[in-house]
């Protein structure tokens, strides 16, 4: 049960939560926690971590965009941790040069040019569960399992130039990464039995003679080649695209299959005009938020909104919470595909804002588009079911039945 209450450590200037995030309970459903962060302030103390969160919007767009103060370099989880330091976990100017490499090797322009190799692949995936059924038939379907969870770890490893074998263990690998940074809790326990194997055999994937001659792996390389960013730090960059950018990825894709199969008269607007389709990923990040949590620590007495973060203090950045703040969005928790989602924070903001986010859309927009060319309705057949991580909004199954047209 949660109390607000006032914080011990800041004269009683900030409200508390006692809410645990991290508990089964609000993982399995995270948005009453995040409406009572919404509600308590601009800033909340969270009693059980001595630690602090932002959840409205326009503080939590400043907060991440002010990178002097909310310092990265220590780790972006809520413990301090003595973990490899990925892209994620360093500050400017130690940033910038990585940064610019994975920039340059994962834009829109170079994305646009693996259009053809990821629809290829998407059209592959449809056909195996929807070919040989007539007009009107109805096929039932796991959203995440047959759709969702398919390009992130085939298209997305391939064009990284990452040796396939073993796939499956990309999930796992990303998974336990993104548990570690929450609290030590079950969820990291169950991990960590595998976890430094995971982590060795990832970065062995991403050694220069294991990775395909073409692909992003090699683009790294050939940036350490030219002295952009230390070899050292190669394989690194190399395993945190997977690290980043698979689970996800195929969160990100269940979440918008859920949001269009709950809400079949954005399904139909979206059929009648399928420009819409690029809203309609944004809109179903803003509504879900696949990464629902980070932290960044202070390095002075912060002002937000008013209240002072003290210096040292380990500050959430939730994102869902911002992504449903009503001062933002008008009717946030509704799906809706006439909004503007642009400006979500989804993909974060500031100087760590996700790199990899065109890699994610382009896999999103061929789906949608070979959906709405062959699907007339999505219902939703049963109830869906989560998968819990720390950090993401997870989920293990979404029943799914489409009609063909
Ligand atoms: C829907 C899919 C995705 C979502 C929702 C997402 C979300 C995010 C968020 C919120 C951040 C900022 C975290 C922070 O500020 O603490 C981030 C950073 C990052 N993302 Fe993504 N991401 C997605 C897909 C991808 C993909 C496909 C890749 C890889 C190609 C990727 C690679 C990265 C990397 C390397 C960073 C760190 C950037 C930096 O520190 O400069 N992400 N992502």
């Amino acid at each position: 049960m949660t109390t607000i209450s006032r914080c011990p450590v800041n004269e009683g200037a900030i409200p508390v939560l006692d809410d645990d995030p991290f508990s089964s309970e609000i993982l399995e459903n995270p948005l009453p926690f995040q409406e009572r962060l919404l509600e308590a302030g601009p800033v909340a103390y969270l009693s059980k971590y001595n630690a602090y969160a932002i959840g409205r919007f326009d503080e939590l767009s400043s907060a991440l965009s002010n990178w002097q103060e909310f310092i990265s370099g220590d780790g972006v989880s809520i413990r301090e941790l003595e973990a490899p330091k990925g892209l994620l976990q360093t500050d400017p100017p130690m940033h910038d040069a990585p940064r610019e490499v994975l920039q340059e090797i994962l834009s829109a322009r170079v994305l646009r040019k693996l259009r053809d190799d990821c629809m290829a692949r998407a059209i592959a995936l449809l056909d195996a569960h929807l070919n040989g059924f007539e007009v009107g038939a109805q096929v039932e379907i796991d959203g995440v399992k047959d759709i969702a969870a398919v390009l992130p770890v085939n298209f997305f490893p391939d064009a990284s130039g990452i040796d396939e074998a073993g796939k499956d263990k990309f999930v796992d690998f990303a998974d336990h990464n993104f548990n570690t940074a929450g609290p030590y809790n079950d969820l990291v326990k169950a991990g960590e039995c595998k976890a430094s194997e995971l982590a060795q055999w990832m970065v062995q994937k991403c050694q220069r003679d294991a990775l395909k001659p073409e692909g992003f792996g090699a683009d790294i390389w050939a940036a350490a080649d030219r002295g952009d960013i230390l070899p050292d730090h190669a394989p690194l960059l190399a395993s945190s695209l997977i690290a980043a950018g698979v689970d996800t990825t195929i969160y990100g894709i269940s979440g918008l299959l859920y949001g269009l199969a709950t809400n079949p008269d954005q399904w139909e607007k979206l059929k009648e005009n399928p420009g819409l389709a690029r809203v309609a990923f944004d809109e179903a990040l803003r509504w879900s938020s696949p990464v629902q949590a980070m932290f960044r620590k202070t390095t002075t007495d912060v002002n937000i909104g008013g209240t002072i973060i003290p210096a040292n203090s380990r500050v959430m950045m939730s994102y869902p919470a911002a992504n449903r703040d009503p001062r933002r969005w008008e009717n946030p928790d509704k799906f809706d595909l006439n909004r503007d989602p642009s400006g979500h924070l989804a993909f974060g903001r500031g100087v760590h804002q996700c790199v990899g986010q065109h890699a994610a859309r382009l896999q999103a927009a061929c789906l949608l588009e070979l959906l709405i060319e062959r699907v007339q309705s999505i219902e939703l057949v049963g109830p869906v079911e989560y998968h819990h991580n720390n950090a993401l909004r997870g989920w293990a199954a979404v029943p799914l039945r489409f009609t063909l047209c």
